[in-house]
């Protein structure tokens, strides 16, 4: 992966290096409504990016479709981009995953830059490459994977998040702790998601992004390793998935919180994952993400839900990548409906709904 990440303590100047001289008509924004709004008029100040074209696309994930991914080629091309554009993605994931797929695609591919603006971005989805558009009512359905020429951090963004967003994107650095070692996975629980210290979690930061790198590295194409980054996702895409069913949707990083205190369970009773580590993991995650009520009539409900994971083959099992320990990983762990349920049972009765 030829991706450079790193944090800037100045966004104007370091952006202004990434667009290695271009001239002004070689540079392309592509913003939300809301980081048109609260992130945008940073680079404003600059005269340079101020007569930088800017392409704007509704915000939340129902937008991240083929209309808004066509807006945005048809915004390239009457505004005269060439292969050798640049396109600086400013948003959260789902600005970077569709403004990475746009540039990936136009004209056979030209050059874009993510800067991230949720810690959810920063810590997932603007790093290792994965780009794409949700497309006959699947998430992901259509994309490639291709690597930003840089992911520019502003760790400043952060300041103004929610204590909602900011747990959201603690969940993906709580995965990575736990897929990591054990040093790192001391580091997760010692921080205090209540009262913010925004330069120790700069550091955080960092530490689970390399997590990522590393995986990305030596598995860009998802062929196996890398799916161990999907830790928690089987069980937490159901529940988001369930959620939004309900009229009800939750943060991505709350649905993988919760997803992982089933997949820890399962990673206890079919790997040996230590019973104390599970109860100190599970504990911090019960603390801090809460639960999502669900009754045992949905079980199979969600079950069903789970058999459309990407991760499984099409052979009717559910796979799983699992872990014996901190940072020992098993990918393609098949886990039978018994399992499941049982690990759905541990999740209530750990939120406290059983
Ligand atoms: N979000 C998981 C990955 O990038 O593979």
């Amino acid at each position: 992966m030829n991706q450079k990440v790193y944090i800037t303590k100045h966004l104007v100047e370091d952006l202004r290096k990434e667009c290695d001289g271009r001239a002004v008509n070689g540079v392309f924004f592509l913003v939300d409504e809301n980081t048109r709004k609260l992130c945008l008029p940073l680079l404003m100040e600059d005269d340079f990016f101020s007569k930088v074209t800017v392409i704007e696309i509704k915000a939340n994930d129902d937008h991240k479709s083929l209309e808004s991914l066509a807006s945005v080629w048809t915004s390239l091309q009457k505004n005269g981009a060439t292969r050798k554009s640049l396109m600086i993605n400013l948003g959260g994931g789902m600005v970077t995953d569709l403004g990475g797929f746009a540039a990936s695609t136009f004209k056979r591919g030209m050059e874009y830059v993510n800067v991230p603006t949720t810690l959810l971005g920063a810590v997932d989805a603007a790093v290792g490459g994965k780009t794409g558009i949700n497309f006959g009512g699947l998430k992901n359905e259509i994309g490639v994977i291709n690597s930003s020429k840089s992911v520019v951090i502003n760790a400043d963004f952060f300041r103004t998040l929610d204590a909602e967003n900011l747990r959201s994107g603690y969940a993906e650095m709580i995965k990575h702790g736990l897929i990591s070692n054990t040093e790192i996975w001391k580091h997760i629980l010692s921080f205090d998601l209540d009262n913010v210290d925004y330069n120790r979690l700069s550091e955080l930061l960092l530490e689970s992004i390399s997590v990522k790198e590393k995986v990305v590295e030596i598995d860009p194409t998802e062929k196996g390793l890398r799916k161990v980054l999907n830790f928690g996702h089987t069980v937490g895409h159901a529940f988001e998935s369930y959620a939004m069913e309900m009229g009800k949707p939750v943060l991505h990083g709350y649905a993988v919180a919760w997803g992982m205190i089933s997949e820890l369970y399962l990673s206890y009773k079919l790997l040996g994952f230590p019973k104390e580590t599970l109860s100190t993991a599970v504990r911090m995650i019960k603390e801090n993400y809460g639960a999502l009520p669900i009754k045992c009539d949905i079980y199979d409900h969600l079950y069903d839900l789970m058999t459309h994971d990407k991760k499984n083959e099409g052979d009717g099992r559910i796979l799983f990548s699992l872990l014996k320990n901190i940072g020992e990983i098993e990918i393609n762990v098949a886990v039978s409906k018994k399992d499941i349920l049982d690990s759905l049972d541990f999740y209530r009765e750990t939120v406290g709904l059983a």
